[in-house]
């Protein structure tokens, strides 16, 4: 019977790239490679155009599509696969967009870069938090989510065929904003035992053209590595050195369990020269589906992100921001219960799994575990583990190869379960697990071994 579902599952993925795996029809026309492929939303995508074959599906969009089959067959899927967080928004600030949107002339057109009131209230939690000062003129814009800003900030800095550095594995968007852009990426290894310095350095001294841009992204999603003070000095000198602007990613800054709250880049004496930093709502406020962040920085790079958007957009309705603005400058207790359900769950995950017999190191930032595959299936790779944890014992997570080759051996565990859920979850891996040799040699000929399965984004 496990063998029947995990066989109906391995067409359903396609994180090979260029995707095919699950193509329906593939025809050559006038020199065009055609193939049509169906996403999890029933879109049909084909592949003859330039952008989109250099745009694997996306991985969360493949897990997705693994749950909704397992769901449909009847199971009840504790759900660790995509970062998208599950508290409510905090009262105060509902309040404030209910109240907004009562208000006339809020149904129009709003700024593009973002209300006065909103880049002030960003520039003031900067103040705060970092002790970094912030013209919100000319140093603050709004985005979208950060997603929106640094995709755009790809678009607004890159010239087709520049050299990008980017950390692998890292979260999609690092990767392929620039992508879209029509830049050429150079992978830096990034995860568990390796020394960022060194691949920076190395890639810099190897890349014709020199790399224009350098990509962080600390609290980590996936890994959840953290980086301190003296590290953003070292990289801030180095890129000064080499000419690099660094786009910062700091969507976890206020997701910490350990140590010192994350720091900004902007932190650093004379970092506004060459950086921007992206923070987020998202998280901080669980304001997810709000799109609501931003960017701050070097001024000339502002700017540029500002032009690309004022062509784009109109900014977040302006209720959005108003609550977005509350958000920041109203009061912070909500913030510290947040982290604390974070937490909570983390301890509860760690602790729950290390006693089914799969021991991960507790995450110090972020809403994510970085797991090492079990020994006992490290030979079948993360996506293979990934489906045979979906089919054996109902947990969604996701595959570390789907953020970059150097994720392969780890998976990611979303920490957007409640703890009843994360031990019910913890209670079928140990079961799993306890039955491990048999299923793998049930069922590994059928999954796939890693060199046939589990590639996204490669
Ligand atoms: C590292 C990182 N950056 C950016 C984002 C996107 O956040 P937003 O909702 O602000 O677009 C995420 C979301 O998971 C993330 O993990």
């Amino acid at each position: 019977m496990p063998f029947r579902a995990v066989v109906a599952l391995v067409p359903g993925i396609a994180l090979s790239f260029p995707p095919n795996a699950h193509a329906d029809d593939v025809s050559g026309t006038q020199g065009c490679r055609r193939v049509r492929e169906r996403g999890s939303d029933g879109v049909i995508v084909t592949e003859d155009f330039h952008s989109i074959r250099r745009l694997p599906p996306y991985v969360f969009e493949e897990v997705n599509r693994l749950k909704a089959q397992a769901r449909a067959e009847g199971a009840d899927i504790v759900d660790f696969g995509m970062g998208n967080p599950d508290m409510p928004t905090p009262p105060h600030i509902v309040e404030k967009l209910i109240e907004t949107v009562r208000k006339p002339r809020t149904n129009r057109y709003s700024a593009s870069r973002g209300i006065p009131g909103l880049r002030r209230a960003q520039a003031a939690y900067y103040e705060r938090r970092f002790s970094v000062k912030l013209d919100p003129e000319t140093q603050v814009v709004a985005t979208l989510g950060s997603k929106e800003g640094f995709a755009n900030m790809a678009q607004a800095i890159t010239a087709p065929g520049d050299v990008i550095l980017v950390p692998n594995p890292t979260y999609p968007i690092h990767e392929f904003g620039f992508i879209i852009s029509g830049a050429a990426i150079r992978h830096l290894p990034a995860g568990t035992g390796t020394d960022f310095m060194v691949a920076v350095d190395r890639a810099v001294r190897h890349s014709i053209p020199k790399p224009t841009a350098l990509v962080l992204n600390y609290p980590s999603n996936p890994t959840a590595k953290v980086a301190d003070l003296d590290f953003y000095g070292e990289i801030v000198a180095y890129a000064k050195r080499n000419d690099l602007i660094l786009l910062s990613d700091l969507a976890y800054a206020e997701i910490y369990f350990e140590g010192e709250p994350p720091p900004s880049i902007l932190q650093v004496p004379g970092a506004m020269d060459i950086a921007v930093e992206f923070t987020s709502l998202s998280k901080t406020y669980a304001m997810p589906g709000w799109r609501m962040g931003f960017a701050v920085g070097n001024e000339r790079l502002i700017g540029a992100l500002a032009r690309v958007k004022s062509y784009l957009d109109y900014g977040a309705f302006t209720p959005i921001q108003v609550a977005a603005a509350a958000a920041l400058n109203g009061p912070q207790d909500c913030v510290d219960e947040i982290r604390g359900v974070y937490r909570a769950r983390r301890d509860c995950l760690v602790e729950a799994l290390g006693r089914a017999g799969w021991h991960i190191p507790p995450p110090p930032a972020t809403m994510f575990a970085w797991a090492p595959v079990p020994d006992m299936f490290r030979d079948i790779g993360s996506l293979a583990f990934s489906k045979l944890l979906l089919e054996e014992a109902d947990v969604a997570v996701s595959p570390g190869i789907g953020f970059g080759e150097y994720g392969e051996g780890y998976v990611r565990i979303a920490l957007v379960e409640n703890e009843h859920r994360i031990r019910q979850a913890a209670r079928n891996i140990k079961k799993f697990l306890a039955r491990a040799h048999e299923t793998l040699h049930n069922v590994i000929p059928m999954a796939g071994r890693q060199s046939g399965a589990g590639k996204a984004g490669t």
